[in-house]
């Protein structure tokens, strides 16, 4: 039963969070997106025109063969002619989809023009880093919108999969090994992105939101992001920072400003500006980071983030705290 609720509020949270629309490949709003669809449509074509032509002539038949002779059933047999075009015609038909293939993949692989940032898969969350700027953003990635974006892609533990299924296809997260994906966001929004390789318990909890946005708007994002954490203002957030320090969230998270400087979790900087927690399952209000607080290993069992007792007021100093780290 407890179960089935968490499962209910999970499924309603992913749609409240993606905009209650999902990432169909079918509405791509990437420039590798969109030469999918397009390659796609070819081939869905293509084979729709072999099925009704197959179905057409064993109709025709069925309704037209049945009253012949038997001797006449294997006047084929031996025929050159009819022999080769029905060889030639599937060997036309793969060459063909072969090289809207090929062609498809080319017109994706576009120019590298060096990383912008680094997409690292934990598990199980995202974490964007942008060492030139000096910042990480974890779950959370603005770009700019009609302009390429170039993106090193790595992970920190097991083979997680990148895919933002409006932008473009699937790139293997592998340990060790640095992989690359450039396309050029077409449309602004906000687009869900999500772990396309099983990695653990937690797989289908691995998303993340992919901002388009202009760039103004990504110019001021990334203002924001270099800037350490807000001091707190009100009463309760200025005690959830000494609770937070205190009961040990540093060991595993960062608070560029303060005394905690862990890096195995995602650092929380500017964790009130986030729309969604828990690797973007749940929205970002305080009824539901209290809820993470207090019970992470019942929002997500078996995640890294422990459980940890405290009282409830210190949890609630906690969420006080993070909220305003806008
Ligand atoms: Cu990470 Cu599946």
């Amino acid at each position: 039963m407890r179960a089935a609720t968490v499962a209910a509020g999970v499924v309603a949270a992913a749609l409240i969070l993606s905009g209650c629309e999902s990432p169909s490949i079918l509405r791509a709003e990437g420039s590798a997106g969109a030469e999918i669809v397009t390659l796609a449509i070819w081939v869905f074509a293509i084979l729709a025109g072999v099925l009704v032509t197959v179905w057409g002539i064993l109709v025709f038949v069925v309704l037209t063969g049945r009253r012949r002779r038997e001797e006449d059933a294997s006047r084929s047999k031996g025929n050159l002619k009819i022999e080769i075009i029905w060889t030639a015609i599937p060997a036309v038909i793969v060459t063909v989809l072969f090289v809207l293939t090929v062609v498809t993949t080319e017109r994706i692989n576009v120019p590298k023009q060096g990383a912008d940032f680094t997409g690292i898969g934990r598990q199980w969350w995202w974490d964007f880093s942008f060492p030139g700027l000096g910042f990480n953003a974890p779950n959370e990635v603005y770009v700019p919108v009609d302009r390429q974006v170039d993106i090193d892609i790595e992970s920190s533990d097991v083979i997680h999969s990148f895919w933002v299924p409006q932008m473009g296809g699937k790139v293997d997260m592998i340990p060790g090994h640095v992989n690359h994906i450039q396309f050029v966001p077409l449309t602004e929004g906000s687009y869900l992105g999500e772990c396309a390789e099983f990695c653990g318990v937690q797989h289908g909890n691995m998303r993340f939101l992919f901002e388009v946005v202009s760039l103004e708007e990504y110019s001021e994002w990334v203002r924001r992001q270099q800037e350490p954490a807000a001091e707190p203002t009100g009463d309760a957030a200025i005690a959830g920072r000494q609770v937070t320090a205190s009961v040990g969230c540093g060991s595993c998270h960062v608070i560029r400003g303060t005394s905690m400087s862990g890096t195995f979790g995602p650092d929380l900087t500017h964790f009130g500006s986030r729309k969604g927690i828990a690797a973007y399952t749940l929205p970002n209000t305080p009824e539901n980071l209290l809820r993470w607080i207090q019970d992470p290993q019942g929002v997500k069992p078996e995640c890294n983030m422990p459980n940890v007792p405290l009282p409830l007021q210190q949890q609630q100093e906690i969420v006080a705290y993070l909220e305003e780290l806008q």
